[in-house]
């Protein structure tokens, strides 16, 4: 038998590849879906084969990413619940439909993963392989009884006992899921909302506000379709491209934020994410929707943009109706096109001048000082019908008052 398991290289997942071949009898198969994560995937072969797996794929998947994932959710402005930029959320279905594909090419008949019985990431990552592949088996260590670890002092004493080399680095940090998008922390202070973060001890993508230069950065964004295409009139591919932006908004403190919030499980939970680059695009992106579309467009985005936001963090991806909101968006994108300037400056982002060429400003008609296409008197007859339920209305209310 063999088993997929998703792996990163990490105190658990090092676990579970031994716990596996003793309680499943199985062959593992190791899979770490690059999303972007850096430098944790160095030297990562040599540790997944010392603790016991047969082999170790690792899979670039930080352009399918980007294109497959974040530019959707970017079209979509797509923010659970009105400040988080979805990183986590956004990555696991990509995993995921890896995970199956591999799993399907080795012939395996079931896939591990090392999240926990309290999260989303569990939830996500299971109901893609049901949508994907709903005959593979599933395996949450984490969720059975026969697991038995309850701490990192467990786990260690689990390899211990083993034999099983695994560098005691000792971990009092926060959890962390870092990917090209973002890099969030829970756990230690945060884990009371009471409590301000310790910026200085989490930040790693950027600086805080204050310590962030005392002058401004320009950067201007280009889209075409409601897609990015280049940074500061550089045409630059999805990953240089996030990878600029990482580094330019993280060096001005932008994209830090703080959230308690709903997890599908039920419970809320203190976060801390960094997204600079996304911050950057996602308020590029709707700059230019403020430009380019309509006003009841522009409202009913927002209906969509919320359905859509769900789907995204409760892991529904593969689902016909996200497929059909992502087709939605692509639609009212294909006019999202254009140059968006900003200035940054300690953890803000300042509009400063957007242009398209399918911009629906019309200065002619906006104008106060000229006009040729807009007749104030219009206005005159406008008025009274847009008015007239309410001048009813009082006229009854004065009628009942005088009885
Ligand atoms: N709360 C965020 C989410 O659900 C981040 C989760 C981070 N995951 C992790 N395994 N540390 O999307
Ligand atoms: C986990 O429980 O594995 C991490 C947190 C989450 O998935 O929300």
């Amino acid at each position: 038998e063999k088993i997929v398991l998703a792996y990163s290289g990490g105190l658990d997942t090092s676990v579970i590849i031994p716990w596996l071949k003793e309680n499943y009898d199985a062959e593992v198969i190791a899979v770490c879906g690059d999303v972007g994560q850096g430098k944790e995937t160095d030297g990562l072969e040599e540790k997944a084969l010392r603790t016991g797996a047969s082999k170790l794929y690792i899979e670039d998947l930080t352009e399918e990413f980007i294109t497959e994932a974040i530019y959707p959710c970017i079209k979509a402005n797509a923010v659970y619940e009105g400040k988080y930029l979805l990183g986590t959320s956004m990555a696991r279905p990509i995993i995921a439909k890896k995970l199956v594909e591999i799993a399907k090419k080795e012939g395996a008949t079931a896939i591990c993963h090392g999240a926990t019985g309290k999260g989303n990431d569990q939830v996500r990552f299971e109901l893609t392989i049901k949508a994907l592949a709903p005959e593979l088996k599933i395996i949450a260590p984490w969720r059975l009884d026969t697991w038995g670890m309850e701490s990192r002092e467990d786990e260690m004493a689990y390899l211990e006992a083993r034999g099983i080399p695994f560098p005691a680095k000792k971990d009092d940090s926060y959890s962390r899921d870092r990917n090209i998008w973002h890099l969030s922390h829970e756990g230690l202070e945060l884990e009371d909302p009471a409590n301000e973060p310790n910026y200085e001890h989490l930040l790693q993508m950027g600086v805080s506000p204050e310590n962030a230069p005392d002058v401004p950065e320009y950067v201007t964004v280009d889209f075409e379709a409601g897609v990015p295409v280049s940074v500061n009139g550089e045409k630059l591919g999805p990953v240089a491209l996030l990878t600029k932006l990482n580094e330019i908004g993280g060096k001005n403190g932008i994209g830090i934020i703080d959230i308690c919030e709903n997890r599908v499980v039920g419970m809320k939970s203190r976060g801390v994410y960094e997204t600079p680059g996304g911050a950057i695009l996602y308020y590029a992106h709707r700059e230019l929707e403020y430009l380019c579309l309509d006003k009841k467009t522009l409202a009913y985005n927002e209906v969509a943009s919320n359905k859509l936001t769900e789907l995204v963090y409760s892991g529904e991806w593969f689902t016909p109706l996200r497929e059909a909101l992502c087709a939605y968006f692509d639609h009212t994108n294909a006019t999202v096109t254009g140059s968006v300037k900003m200035k940054l400056y300690k953890g803000n982002i300042i509009s400063a001048g957007a242009t398209s060429p399918y911009s629906l400003y019309n200065e002619s008609i906006a104008s106060f000082t000229t006009g040729e296409m807009y007749n104030h008197k219009d206005a005159d007859g406008f008025i009274n019908l847009f008015g007239l339920s309410m001048k009813v209305r009082a006229m009854m209310l004065q009628n009942n008052e005088n009885k």
